[in-house]
């Protein structure tokens, strides 16, 4: 469920009708939905009710700050991935002791950071990392809370892009090496290893690989415990799917219900670390077509966003779903819909039936509000767009678009 939606005809989110929007702020636009924010952060949430739990919000899927700090009051922890999705938690007042780190690459730098900012724990991907976390800490005077990242080897059946738990995958460590790792942990001096973590991919639609990698996790956690680790989180990462076009992937409450019934009699704190359940369908890009052309084959929207602004559809092959911002009621005639840059590979749709549309009408890319904006670059020399937040009819400017001055102010 989301906040866009047809009035007569003409798109409104939520209170605010998005031709109004595109006309002052221009395109190509994206516009984030408060309410719908709110009520997936609710739901998903409110889903573990039956758990003790923490929501880590997936910092990576949308990590504007007013969007950081909507949810952080909301009482959202997050999960970050780098030093800069930290400082940008951090500026959104999310409190430390609600941040997990998790990534395979953490530098020095970073590490530091996040043990000065006092985090809950790092989700340690190698035995090399753990032993610089240790460096690191030691060096500073401090114990690094920590979790490894268990690798269960479980096929989430996603996109290959996207799967993260399986043992050709680079993240995490397998469950032999997991072993090794939190016997070292217990011999690190400035280790403490307080939870367990796994991520097993993103956009899953269904349950089962993860009940799968429950399994695998709690089997694991008897051998720990009794190796003498207190094991007090268990952090289940994100990758709960959304419908994009005709997927049904399972309510949280589903899920919520599942590991309440294989966790509630261990004395467990779950994290989870949702990104694209909360952003995906609470946020839309608008672009304008600037020409349309036909060939004997095709028929071509050429449209103002590129792939530069969202690249999903050129990258996965994603489908988002696409319609008009003011209905005409023309007839359907199928379309590639492409962007501006120089590449074939640059396309919002592909032989999509779509009503007739004309150069100079408006579009709405749906499901956008995840993995968009923040995939977004300067490729083709393009300002990134400007993003909005839209609460009820308040109408934020959640990061201005960028101008040509701000594609050059770092060169020399
Ligand atoms: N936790 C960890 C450790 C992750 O790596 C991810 C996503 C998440 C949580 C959140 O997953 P979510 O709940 O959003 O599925 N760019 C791709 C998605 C990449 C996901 C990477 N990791 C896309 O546009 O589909």
């Amino acid at each position: 469920m989301h906040h866009f939606e047809y009035r007569d005809g003409k798109l409104f989110a939520e209170e605010v009708s998005v031709t109004s929007l595109a006309e002052d702020y221009g395109t190509p636009l994206y516009i984030y939905s408060a309410a719908t924010f709110r009520r997936h952060f609710e739901a998903f949430d409110s889903a573990f009710d039956g758990l003790d739990h923490l929501t880590c919000y997936s910092v990576k899927a949308n990590s504007n700050l007013s969007v950081l700090k909507m949810l952080g009051e909301m009482g959202a922890g997050m999960d970050v991935v780098s030093g800069g999705e930290l400082f940008r938690a951090l500026k959104a007042g999310i409190d430390p002791a609600k941040i997990v780190y998790s990534g395979v690459g953490k530098r020095d730098s970073e590490i530091r950071e996040a043990l000065t900012a006092g985090i809950l724990m790092f989700n340690v991907e190698s035995m090399a990392e753990l032993v610089k976390i240790n460096e690191v800490a030691g060096d500073m005077g401090k114990t690094a809370c920590i979790s490894i990242r268990i690798n269960p080897d479980v096929d989430p059946q996603t996109h290959p892009y996207i799967s993260t738990g399986m043992k050709k995958n680079k993240f995490g460590l397998d469950i032999e090496h997991s072993l090794e790792a939190y016997k070292l942990a217990l011999e690190l001096e400035n280790i403490e290893p307080v939870g367990m973590d796994c991520h097993i991919g993103s956009q899953l639609t269904s349950i089962d690989p993860f009940l799968e990698a429950l399994d695998k996790l709690l089997n694991f956690h008897s051998k720990i415990t009794e190796m003498g680790v207190n094991v007090k989180y268990l952090d289940l990462g994100g990758g709960l799917g959304i419908p994009y076009d005709e997927e049904e992937p399972p309510h949280p409450t589903e899920f919520g219900k599942a590991l309440a019934e294989k966790l509630s009699a261990l004395p467990l704190k779950v994290i989870l670390e949702p990104g694209r359940v909360i952003a995906g369908n609470s946020g839309v890009m608008i672009t304008e077509v600037v020409y349309t052309k036909s060939n004997p084959t095709k028929n071509f929207l050429i449209v103002d966003a590129g792939m530069n602004d969202l690249v999903r559809p050129s990258l996965y092959g994603s489908f988002h779903r696409i319609g008009e911002v003011e209905q005409q009621g023309r007839a359907a005639k199928e379309y590639d819909v492409v962007g501006p840059i120089c590449e074939s590979g640059d396309f919002l749709a592909r032989d999509r039936k779509l009503p007739e549309v004309e150069a100079g009408e408006r579009l709405v890319v749906y499901s956008a509000g995840a993995y968009g904006f923040t995939m977004a670059s300067n490729y083709n020399s393009r300002p990134r767009a400007c993003e909005l937040l839209v609460d009820g009819d308040t109408v934020i400017v959640a990061r201005k678009r960028e101008t040509y001055d701000s594609l050059i102010e770092n060169e020399l």
